[in-house]
Formats: structure tokens, C-alpha cells, sequence
């Protein structure tokens, strides 16, 4: 199946973005959003759609059964004065936009492999690399531009549920581009269940997440999540004008993206001001992010790395720099194949204005948006990362890690515990329920549990342990692709299930759109059991003809994912 490839797709994406060319990285400072569409002529192909927003008349393209109209700016590009600052909203639009093709990308934190990593390991886990080339987007630092896509035959009064798409990509990498809405459209239009897709860019790395007690004073912590909320407050407006009904929204990510969607569901004490009605997280729940100063390191590696130390105001040098000083300066952070892991340097962050308090706190409190949810993992949701950390090679190395790194503050005696929690035994690491094998390295299997517990499944556990029972929710654990050597079912394997592809989980996710549950009314497909904490199940997607879903019991690893969340608690990243 794909899903070898698709494994590491998100290893590809970073790959990808180191080996993009230099000349890639040129900022384009003139907007070329606006280019007039009249001078096209269409002989033999169906007229292009058209959709007037305001005074502005939007061009679109038709592909299939579905009309597309890309790359709308949704915001006042955020360069010049406007970086590091607060997206603005765009007064109304007026004149021609050509809105044929995908906005350039937010600029692309810079990748490198994983330290120490094996070239023929490499080889057999970047087989997705060439895959991934079409999708590849040029960037920019004006990039804030949203997608629609819509069945082709609706319009205005159609009030069709509306899917939201986060991509993910660790805060640090990710672009619309690589997903085709016009995919999960026509799909849903099969299905009878018809849907407006839509996707927008938002700021990553030190653009979208700088870190520190200046960007905390001067309240611009979390710009990415901020472009987001932009973005959800653009549908609102505009969207009835596509045949979608802005009372129906479901916002939809994965990795990165998921967590995002899941601290939409915190911010604003959990009020979502009307903006959506139900959310979908694949791998990616609320990341247990502590305060922004936790980044502190990383906004002065900033301001040194761009020579803006001896300034009087770094914040202001900063925003001055040249785009190319500021993006090469971001692409000696560390990344997110660099050894700390899943402890990225360019995280969400407390900052006081979008979030005010640890998201795990927000959930223990009741701040979160009181909607329906499907919430899922990969089984190996850590795996990938481990690789990074590959040199690990004894216990006394992992404590080592675990202090500096994952849970610097801890006592040892929490770190002891921790580590009784995650036994040195290969049969009960990750990837899970292998036995003795995809044993990388010694410790790797172990580190592998660890992380891929702190940040994806016990976050996940933790959100339905407090919520379950509040508010609908369905679980599931993503096992396909299990035979993957070394990395499993990783992070990222059910992308091509999800959205890449026409798979079971997209089906799910368009019939929740329509329904506020996964099930739908047509009795489509396996039945999906409600999550409940006196019975939580969960269903499996695994590698078997004959029964590829089944149900399952949400209950693996209870007492270590209850300590790890506890941890979290006491420990936020
Ligand atoms: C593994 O390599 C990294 C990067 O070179 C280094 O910082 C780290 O200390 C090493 N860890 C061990 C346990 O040797
Ligand atoms: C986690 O904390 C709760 C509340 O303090 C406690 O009841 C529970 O035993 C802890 N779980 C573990 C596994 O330490």
C-alpha cells in the first residue's frame, strides 16, 4: 500500500524543504495575487467560475465536478511593518483576482536529516521524496491566502457543512498546496453528502511562533494560530457566497495541524464564537506547550544569528532584517529532525493573549469549545522522531536526554519513575506489538514510546479521560502499514486514508461534517462507537482484508500515558 511512502512523506516534506533551491527563498515583495483574468480565452474548456466577494470579481478554475478559487488573500500580506505583528483583516475587495492556482507557501523552516542517520535507511524511508516533488510550493513571506473548493453545481443558498483543512508539519514546515481539495469534494458528492472544502497558509517557524519574553510584552506569541482564527472569521464572511453555510464549519488537521485545530478548541476560554461546530484531529491533540519564555533561547539565537544583538529594540531589528537574513537565521534552529525531537523549538506557546493558561489546564477547567470531535493517533506516532535520537544507546543516555530535553524541571525520582513506566525492553517499545524487531539502535524503541506518548497519544487520552463524557467524541488508532521496517504505522500514516487519498477516515470525516457523527444517517461503513469513559472504544484501522476496521478498547497503556499526562501537567514543554 502507500503506505511505506507516505511514512515518511513527512520526512520528505523536511527533506524537501532543505533541498529547495536558494533561489526558492527569494521574497517576492510585490503581491501578484491581483493579476487580472480577463485576457484568458477559453475555446473548447468549459468557462471559468466566477465569484464576486465584496466589489472583487474572483476567477476560479473548474477540475471535475468541482470549482476551486485559489489563493485569496485573507489578510493584509504580513511584510514590511506588518511582520511579527498580528495579522491584519483586508479591507473589502474590489477589481479582478486571478484565483486559478494555490498562494505561494509561508516561508519553509530549512530540514536536515536526522544526525547519524544511516544513507541506505535514508534511502529505503525517502522512496517518498520523489513522490513529493509535484507538490513542492515556491514561498513567500506575503503567503496569507485561503482555497476554496465546492461541489461545481451549487451556489449561494446551498448551505452546504463546510471541512476546514489544518495542514501539519511541526509549526515549522507545511502548505496548502499539498492537499487537493478537490479530492474529499468529489467524494463527498459521491457519498451524497456534499461539502465546501477549504484550506488556508499560516505563518510557521520563527514567523509564526517566535518565542520569548519580547514577543510575550509586545503580544505577538502564536502568529500562526492567530492566521488561523483570521481564516475562520473569513468563512464566516464570505462563505454562504460559495454554497456553504457558515453555521456548519468543522475544522480538520493532522499532525501539527490537529494540534492547532486542538488549541482553536482552548483559546478564548473555549469560546468558539460561533466559527465552527465540530473538530477532526489526526495525530495531534493539545501539545502540552508551557510558557513562551520556555523559548527564550530561541528568540535570542534570533537576534543573534541576524546581528540585531546590539540593537536597542531586537524585536524592531528583527523586523527589519532582510527576508533572507531572518529565513537563513530560522534554518539554523534546530528542526524537527534535530536531537531534541519532539521538543520543537518553534512550538505554540503560553503568551498570554491566545493562550493564558497550559492547554492540559484549559481542559482540567472546562475552557474548551463544547463540540463534537473525532480524535485519532498512529499507533507509532513516535517513531519518526526517535530516529533523531538515534545515538541514545543506554539508559543512562536516555536520562540524560529526558533531563535536558523532555522534562528538564523534573526530580529524578520522576524521571525514575518515568523510566519504570517505559521498561528497557524492546517487546514493549515502539514501533508497538513488534516484538524484538526494528530495534535501530538499542534505546531506540524505547525513546520512540516515550515521545511519541508525551506529545501525541497521551494528550489525545488525556483530552477524552476529561471530555469523553462532556462532549461527543469517537477515537481511533491507525495501524496500517505496521510492516513499515523500523518506523511502523509513524506519524503521518494515515495521510493518504485521511486526504491524500479516498479512504475510510475521509468518509468518516465528510459524513461528520454533515452529521456530527462520523456514522452519518445512511449507514455507511463501519459503525463507529461513541467514546465514554465507563466503556471508552475506539476503533482500529489495521492491515487485514477480511476485517480492516475493528473495534477496540481505548485502554492500552493506562497507567503510563496517565503518568506521562500527569508529568505534562506539572511540566508543560
Ligand atoms: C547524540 O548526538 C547529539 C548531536 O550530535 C548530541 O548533542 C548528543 O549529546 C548525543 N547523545 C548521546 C547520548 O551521545
Ligand atoms: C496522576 O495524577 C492523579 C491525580 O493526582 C493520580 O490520581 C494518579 O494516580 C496519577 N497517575 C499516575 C499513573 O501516576
Amino acid at each position: 500500500m502507500l503506505t511505506k511512502h507516505t511514512a515518511l512523506a513527512l520526512l520528505a516534506v523536511g527533506a524537501l524543504s532543505g533541498f529547495a533551491s536558494p533561489q526558492e527563498s527569494l521574497v517576492v515583495q510585490e503581491s501578484d495575487h491581483r493579476l487580472a483574468a480577463d485576457h484568458i480565452c477559453f475555446d473548447t474548456k468549459p468557462p471559468a467560475p466566477q465569484i464576486i466577494l465584496d466589489d472583487g470579481v474572483f476567477t476560479g478554475i473548474r477540475k471535475g465536478d468541482t470549482d476551486q478559487f485559489l489563493g485569496i488573500p485573507y489578510a493584509e500580506p504580513p511584510i514590511n511593518d506588518l511582520r511579527l505583528r498580528q495579522p491584519k483583516p483586508l479591507p473589502p475587495y474590489g477589481g479582478k483576482y486571478d484565483a486559478q492556482v494555490m498562494g505561494k507557501s509561508c516561508a519553509q523552516q530549512k530540514m536536515t536529516l536526522p544526525n547519524g542517520l544511516d544513507l541506505k535507511l535514508v534511502e529505503e524511508l525517502g522512496i517518498a521524496v520523489g513522490r513529493m516533488v509535484p507538490f513542492l510550493a515556491p514561498e513567500d513571506e506575503d503567503c496569507l491566502t485561503i482555497n476554496v473548493v465546492k461541489p461545481s453545481n451549487i451556489g449561494p443558498g446551498s448551505n452546504l457543512p463546510v471541512l476546514v483543512w489544518f495542514y501539519g508539519g511541526g509549526f515549522e514546515n507545511g502548505w496548502t498546496a499539498m492537499y487537493d481539495g478537490g479530492l474529499v469534494v468529489s467524494r463527498s458528492i459521491e457519498i451524497g453528502e456534499p461539502i465546501v472544502f477549504v484550506s488556508m497558509n499560516y505563518r510557521l517557524s520563527a514567523f509564526g511562533f517566535l518565542a520569548g519574553k519580547e514577543a510575550r510584552e509586545a503580544k505577538i506569541g502564536n502568529l500562526g494560530l492567530q492566521d488561523q482564527r483570521l481564516a475562520l472569521k473569513w468563512v464566516q464572511t464570505y462563505i454562504s457566497h460559495f454554497g456553504g453555510d457558515p453555521s456548519k464549519v468543522t475544522m480538520w488537521g493532522e499532525s501539527s495541524g490537529a494540534m492547532s485545530v486542538a488549541l482553536q478548541l482552548v483559546t478564548n476560554k473555549g469560546n468558539q464564537e460561533d466559527l465552527y461546530r465540530g473538530a477532526i484531529m489526526h495525530s495531534g491533540g493539545q501539545i502540552p506547550v508551557g510558557d513562551i519564555e520556555n523559548g527564550q533561547q530561541y528568540y535570542d539565537f534570533m537576534v543573534e544569528k541576524t546581528g540585531c544583538k546590539t540593537a536597542k529594540n531586537t524585536l524592531d531589528c528583527l523586523r527589519r532584517a532582510p527576508f533572507k537574513t531572518f529565513k537563513s537565521a530560522m534554518d539554523e534552529s534546530p528542526n524537527f529532525f534535530a536531537y531534541q525531537g519532539v521538543i520543537l523549538a518553534w512550538l505554540p506557546r503560553v503568551d498570554g493573549v491566545f493562550l493564558t493558561e497550559p492547554p492540559q489546564h484549559s481542559i482540567l477547567r472546562g475552557h474548551v469549545s463544547n463540540v463534537p470531535v473525532i480524535t485519532g493517533n498512529c499507533d507509532d506516532d513516535g517513531s519518526l522522531f526517535a530516529v533523531s535520537t538515534i545515538n541514545i544507546s543506554t539508559t543512562a543516555d536516555l536520562r540524560g536526554y529526558l533531563k535536558t530535553h523532555l522534562m528538564p524541571k523534573a526530580k529524578d525520582e520522576e524521571i525514575d519513575l518515568l523510566l519504570k513506566y517505559y521498561p528497557d525492553d524492546q517487546r514493549a517499545g515502539c514501533p508497538f506489538d513488534t516484538g524484538l524487531r526494528n530495534a535501530l539502535s538499542a534505546q531506540y524503541k524505547r525513546t520512540a514510546a516515550l515521545q511519541g506518548d508525551f506529545v501525541f497519544h497521551a494528550p489525545r487520552r488525556f483530552f477524552l479521560k476529561h471530555r469523553g463524557d462532556k462532549q461527543n467524541a469517537w477515537a481511533y488508532v491507525y495501524k496500517r502499514g505496521k510492516s513499515t521496517p523500523f518506523i511502523g504505522t509513524a506519524h503521518g500514516s494515515d495521510l493518504p486514508n485521511a486526504i491524500l487519498g479516498k479512504g475510510e477516515l475521509m468518509d468518516y470525516s465528510i459524513q461528520f461534517a454533515n452529521n456530527l457523527n462520523p456514522n452519518g444517517d445512511k449507514g455507511l461503513g463501519v459503525p463507529w462507537p461513541q467514546w465514554n469513559s465507563r466503556d471508552p472504544k475506539l476503533i482500529i484501522l489495521q492491515d487485514s482484508d477480511l476485517f480492516p476496521i475493528v473495534h477496540g478498547k481505548d485502554d492500552y497503556r493506562t497507567d503510563p500515558l496517565n503518568y506521562v499526562a500527569n508529568m505534562s501537567l506539572l511540566y508543560p514543554i
